[in-house]
Order: structure tokens, then sequence, then C-alpha cells
């Protein structure tokens, strides 16, 4: 699935956002709006001084997910990164990353880009199901994942310490025939944005 997936040309817009293959070109980019203390919060990277390994977004060859999808204005002016992980499991299933950068969020472009992200996985990869893990006080993600068609699953408990405190995480995943549903209940967004050619093949 990995060796495929990483040639196929992604590019699809909303209206909103549109989503692309992150090349190395997004690197500094993408570095200056990971360096967020509010991501690393919701990403449970507590403030040690080690945490800025973490902000590090590997991309390319060194880069160990199924496929980082850069998350971009319809102008492409940068947002922030989601991302497919295989986790070398071959069974139709990758495990999501979302962050959107400081000064975009809550504005509706996580929603439009995870609902871009889930069709591409299970449109264009022919997965069958998306799964993450999400801090059981991070709401906002939460709504966007539940808005999207995802259902909790399982409650991993006392999963992460951050800042010596315990917390748990919830275990969510989406099924294709459940993103189906939920995408008919958003309004109609164009499939494929076919002004722009695909940043990188
Ligand atoms: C999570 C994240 C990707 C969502 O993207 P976003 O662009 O901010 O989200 P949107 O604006 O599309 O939608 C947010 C939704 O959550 C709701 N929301 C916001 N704060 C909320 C809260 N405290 N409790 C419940 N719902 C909340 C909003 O009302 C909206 O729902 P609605 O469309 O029904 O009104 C983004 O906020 C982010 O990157 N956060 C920091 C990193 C992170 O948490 N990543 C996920 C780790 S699992």
């Amino acid at each position: 699935m990995r060796g495929n997936s990483r040639r196929l040309p992604v590019l699809r817009a909303g209206r909103l956002v549109r989503i692309r293959r992150a090349i190395e070109s997004d690197q500094a980019e993408l570095a200056r709006l990971r360096a967020d203390p509010e991501i690393d919060h919701f990403m449970g990277i507590d403030a040690s001084p080690s945490a800025w390994l973490w902000r590090h977004v590997p991309l390319g060859d060194q880069s160990a997910a199924l496929t980082d999808l850069m998350i971009t204005t319809l102008v492409g002016e940068p947002l922030g990164l989601v991302s497919l992980w295989d986790r070398a499991i071959p069974h139709n299933a990758a495990e999501l990353s979302i962050w959107i950068g400081a000064g975009h969020r809550d504005r509706g472009y996580g929603s439009e880009a995870l609902r871009l992200t889930l069709r591409y996985a299970f449109d264009d990869l022919h997965l069958h199901k998306v799964y993450l893990r999400v801090l059981e006080f991070n709401h906002r993600a939460r709504r966007t994942y539940e808005k999207c068609g995802f259902v909790v699953e399982g409650v991993l408990r006392e999963e992460m310490c951050i800042e010596s405190v315990w917390h748990s995480l919830l275990y969510m995943g989406v099924l294709a025939s459940d993103f189906q549903a939920a995408d008919l209940a958003f309004e109609p967004i164009d499939e494929f944005d076919s002004r722009m050619p695909p940043a990188v093949v």
C-alpha cells in the first residue's frame, strides 16, 4: 500500500481548503506552523526540553507516513498537515493525524481538510477504515472527527503522562460506509480542483 500511494497524485479542493502532497520545499513553512505550544498540548507533548524533537516534520523519504498532505487555503497559503500512517499492517486501515497552525484554527479548515482526506483515503487508496487516537480533553478535535463519521471505539486508559498528569486517549474509527453517510450531511464541495497540477507524483 505504501509504495503505491506515494506515487498517486493528490489534489483535492473544497470550499475553504485544498490538500496536496507535501513536498520537501514545504519543510520550512511547516516547521514554522508546527512550532506552536497549543499543538504540542493537544498532541500530548509536554514542555520538556526534548519537546522540540516532536515538532520536526519529516517529509519525503524521511517520513514514516503512508502519505503527508499539506493543507492550504485555496490560494495556497499553508495551514497545516494531515498524515495517514499504515503502521505496516496490511488490512486496508490507516491511522490519521492532523494539525492546523495558530491563527487558522476554528474557521472550518480542519473539518474540510479531514473530509477531503477521508475522500482520498476511501476513494483513491480504497481503505476500509481510518482510525486515530485523541486525548479525551481535546473536545474540539473530537467534535471535528465526529462530524466526519468517526465513533469512539475504545478508551486507552491513562496512556499519556503530560506534565505529571495521566490522561486517557480515545480510540476513534471511521469505516468507509460511515464516512459516506457523514459526507452527505455536509454541504456539497467540489470533487477535484483541476486548476492546479499535482504537486508531486
Ligand atoms: C483539531 C483541529 C485539527 C480542528 O481543526 P479546526 O480547523 O480548528 O476545526 P473546525 O473549525 O473545522 O471545527 C471545529 C469544531 O469543533 C467545535 N469546537 C471548537 N471548540 C470546541 C470545544 N471546546 N468543545 C466542543 N467543540 C468545540 C467547533 O464549534 C467546530 O464544530 P462545528 O463546525 O460543529 O461548529 C485543530 O483545531 C488543531 O489542529 N488543533 C490542535 C492540534 C490537535 O488537536 N490536533 C488533533 C490531535 S488528535
